[in-house]
């Protein structure tokens, strides 16, 4: 599927909108995390047969757009703040629907808690976002998002937790290795595509190759 010239144009006025809103944000939800999901849902797409490209270019781009996390626990503000943006591009209805679909439905809410997509669209978002949060640039977010909200590196007092609710996982405050335990490292197992699937093998092996050096240099262990 190709993308027409005004669907290119509403594609470049969302990312530079999208852009001047989180060029200055230090958690982890900064413009270069967008661009790369962007990016990665792009090239995924375009590999995907039957995938509409506005839509998950679109999707990638206002996925964070409020995210619940910052916007006092509502789940809501991230869809509603799309279809604003979207109805003040006059976006076709369909496309409003299904790109505030993914957002509504993209967020990780613990490892018991399944979070189906209802779109191949919004599986390919998904599962960009997922790959950002693994791998090398996974572990520096994740550092990044712990030192944004004062945590510990690391606490060999506190035992691994992960969740089974959302409520639990939203008010977890462990340090931030126990963040690799409640969500990191499950996230290989539930990508969406099998693409993605092969890239977080490599992120994956790469996670725990991290950890488990960490974890030797934290005791000393690699002194001998
Ligand atoms: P995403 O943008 O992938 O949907 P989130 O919004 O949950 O992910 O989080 C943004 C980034 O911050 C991700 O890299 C995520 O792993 C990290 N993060 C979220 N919660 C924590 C936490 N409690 N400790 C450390 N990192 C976290
Ligand atoms: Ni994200």
């Amino acid at each position: 599927m190709a993308l027409s010239p005004a669907d290119s144009q509403l594609i470049a006025r969302t990312a530079a909108f999208i852009r001047d809103k989180f060029l200055h944000e230090g958690s982890g939800h900064d413009w270069e995390h967008i661009r790369r999901v962007w990016e990665v849902a792009r090239r995924m797409a375009a590999h995907t047969p039957g995938a509409d490209p506005l839509v998950t270019e679109l999707g990638a781009l206002l996925h964070d757009v409020a995210d619940w996390k910052f916007h006092g626990g509502d789940e809501e503000a991230g869809p509603r703040a799309a279809r604003a943006w979207l109805a003040s591009e006059q976006a076709s209805p369909v496309v409003l629907d299904r790109v505030e679909a993914i957002i509504r439905e993209i967020s990780f809410k613990g490892v018991g808690v399944a979070t189906p997509m209802s779109s191949v669209e919004g599986e390919l978002v998904q599962d960009a976002d997922r790959l950002d949060a693994i791998g090398a640039i996974g572990v520096a977010r994740a550092f990044a998002y712990g030192g944004h909200k004062n945590r510990p590196l690391h606490d060999p007092a506190v035992a691994p937790v992960s969740h089974d609710s959302f409520e639990s996982y939203k008010q977890n405050t462990a340090p931030t290795i126990n963040h690799f335990y409640e969500k990191l490292l499950h996230l290989r197992e539930r990508m969406n595509t099998p693409a993605a699937r092969r890239v977080a093998e490599e992120r994956h092996a790469y996670l725990e190759q991290f950890l488990g050096q960490f974890l030797r240099e934290w005791e000393g262990e690699d002194v001998g």
